[in-house]
């Protein structure tokens, strides 16, 4: 470990510009749960949300005792769940305190629609996605940062986009790398933040972070924020970051505690795992309407004998990060275990998201460990689509397994469809995609081509889902395909009765 007496105390300054907005966000829990969270500057005795199905009569009201923070945080954590509501229901809330302990505002929510509910509709999906403005993407970044890579004056961002979306998806999953803090020093080093010491430096960590949980209130005090580890979540310094003027090498060692091992992200949400038999905010699963989302982690707790890529001792070269579970083969047997349970008559579609892609035409980006853990079981259980991102590009594949393509294509395969979008924009932008692509790559997007977007799944009905990719800037669709699965169980269940089925979609 090298700590710089380079890197001059110039500004602190930059570390106050946090928010006064609390950092509402909700997410699924259970079939009938809603959990509230929210931050606050001191630590609250009982955190309550105030609630009701009409914005004057909030005159229910739900408790707890969680208020948590950790070392080097400026806020403190409240988690509040709201328990026993009726499906597919809006609610009004408003929690308290909030950080404006005179704000009026009055937030909603829209509870899980049951599952076996076919009704049609569509959730969006990001991965790698950081803080705009003037700590994250803007119009200008550092030197080293290509032209193609910042936002052209005017251009709409994803946060924005996903805003002036809001009535068009029911929730939104960001299958990990959220804010990217740990771009901090890597902001500073190139001069687009002021330059502050190591020690400094951990306050500019989380303003990023407190910034960025500002930013997605828009979104998330309306929408579920269902999230999921990825390695821009588990320290203060990423795989290290180089001062080239300088001569230094930086790496996680610098990182204080409470900027190690995922802290930021384990205080900060609460994922549905103790109702889904999962782990933390590290992997779960949830129902809605007539589907079965399942989040998985790449980056910790492989098992099997594989070090995650994020632990100690893993590919990226992170210090202090420990598998999130202690039961040899947890997430594994987890997985197993949660497709096993599925009803496929109630819930046809059976979708996965996890951080790093098993198939790209970036191989470097690929994880072949979790390919090796996570593949048989996404192919026995005839799982429909897998989400990843963690390579800065867009990459839509066809249905595969063990490398080879579905003879079917999109039409009615056996094998899960790929597709890859990290192109929801962070401080340095996209990434170039490989070339020659992968032979079962379909459709690609990168920073040649500098578009910034989001995922947008429809759910048709039993038997067709749709994929879009939607261009921030203007709401454009750049790439549509649709999969068929033929399912003749399903003709049958538009009384949303239909017979239950174990075991894949052999019914
Ligand atoms: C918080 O509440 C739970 C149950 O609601 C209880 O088990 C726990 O002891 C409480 N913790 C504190 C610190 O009060
Ligand atoms: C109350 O609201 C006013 C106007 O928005 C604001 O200036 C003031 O800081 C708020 N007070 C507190 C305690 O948040
Ligand atoms: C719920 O909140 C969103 C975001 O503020 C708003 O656009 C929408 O109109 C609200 N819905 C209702 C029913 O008030
Ligand atoms: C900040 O640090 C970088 C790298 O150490 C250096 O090149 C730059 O000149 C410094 N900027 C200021 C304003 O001190
Ligand atoms: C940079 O640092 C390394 C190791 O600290 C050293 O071996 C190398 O000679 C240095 N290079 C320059 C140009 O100073
Ligand atoms: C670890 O996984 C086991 C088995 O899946 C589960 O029962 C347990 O709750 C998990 N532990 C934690 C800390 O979540
Ligand atoms: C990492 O966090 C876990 C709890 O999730 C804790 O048990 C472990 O001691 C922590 N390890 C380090 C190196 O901080
Ligand atoms: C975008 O550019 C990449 C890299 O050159 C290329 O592979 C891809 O086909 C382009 N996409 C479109 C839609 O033109
Ligand atoms: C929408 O924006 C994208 C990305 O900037 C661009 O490629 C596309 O041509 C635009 N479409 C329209 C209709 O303006
Ligand atoms: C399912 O949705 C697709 C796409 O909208 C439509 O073409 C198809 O006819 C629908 N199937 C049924 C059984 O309604
Ligand atoms: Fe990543």
């Amino acid at each position: 470990m090298r700590v710089s007496s380079l890197l001059v105390a110039a500004a602190a300054a930059s570390a106050h510009a946090y928010t006064t907005n609390s950092q509402i966000r909700l997410a699924y829990h259970g079939d009938s749960g809603m959990m509230v969270s929210w931050n606050t500057f001191n630590h609250v005795e009982n955190p309550s949300v105030h609630w009701g199905l009409s914005k004057d009569r909030l005159n229910n009201i739900a408790t707890s005792n969680v208020s948590i923070t950790y070392p080097t945080s400026t806020t403190y954590n409240n988690h509040v769940l709201i328990n026993d509501l009726r499906p597919d229901t809006t609610y009004f809330y408003k929690p308290s305190p909030l950080m404006k302990s005179n704000s009026t505002d009055i937030f909603n929510f829209t509870t899980s629609r049951r599952a076996g509910d076919n009704t049609p509709f569509s959730v969006a999906v990001v991965v790698d996605l950081g803080t705009m403005g003037s700590k994250g993407l803007t119009t200008s970044a550092g030197a080293p940062v290509a032209s193609t890579n910042i936002l052209q004056p005017g251009e709409r961002n994803t946060i924005d986009s996903l805003e002036s979306s809001l009535a068009d998806f029911d929730f939104l999953w960001h299958a990990g790398d959220i804010a990217y803090a740990d771009y901090w020093l890597k902001e500073e080093i190139q001069q687009f933040l002021p330059n502050t010491t190591i020690q400094g430096g951990a306050a500019v960590y989380e303003s990023i972070l407190n910034e960025f949980y500002d930013e997605m209130m828009a979104i998330t005090a309306s929408k579920p924020y269902m999230v999921g580890p990825g390695n821009h979540e588990a320290n203060c310094d990423n795989a290290g970051t180089k001062d080239k003027a300088h001569n230094i090498t930086y790496d996680s060692s610098i990182c204080m505690p409470g900027q190690t091992n995922f802290t930021g992200f384990k205080n900060h949400f609460r994922m549905p795992s103790d109702v889904s038999g999962g782990t933390g905010n590290f992997w779960y699963s949830f129902d809605h309407g007539m589907v079965h989302f399942i989040q998985l982690d790449t980056e910790t707790d492989l098992g099997h004998g594989f070090i995650g890529p994020d632990e100690t001792g893993g590919s990226e070269g992170f210090f202090n990060v420990d598998p999130v579970n202690a039961t040899m083969n947890a997430q594994t047997t987890w997985l197993e275990a949660d497709l096993a349970a599925v009803d496929r008559s109630k819930t046809p579609w059976v979708i996965v998201a996890g951080h790093r892609a098993l198939y790209l035409s970036n191989t470097d980006d690929t994880c072949s460990t979790c390919k090796d853990v996570f593949e048989p079981l996404l192919i026995k259980y005839k799982v429909d689509l897998v989400l990843s991102g963690h390579s800065h590009i867009y990459e839509r594949l066809a249905p595969l397994a063990e490398g080879k393509e579905d003879p079917n294509g999109l039409e009615n395969p056996t094998f899960p469809w790929y597709i890859t979008n990290g192109a929801a924009g962070h401080y340095d932008g996209l990434d170039v995609l490989e070339s020659p692509r992968q032979p079962y790559s379909r459709f690609g997007l990168d920073t040649t081509n500098a578009t910034y977007g989001w995922s947008r799944l429809t759910f048709h009905n039993c038997t067709h889902l749709t994929h879009d990719f939607v261009a921030s800037n203007n709401n454009t669709v750049l790439d549509s395909a649709t999969l068929f699965k033929a399912r003749p169980w399903c003709a049958s269940s538009s009384s949303n009765h239909g017979e239950h089925c174990n075991h894949g979609e052999d019914c």
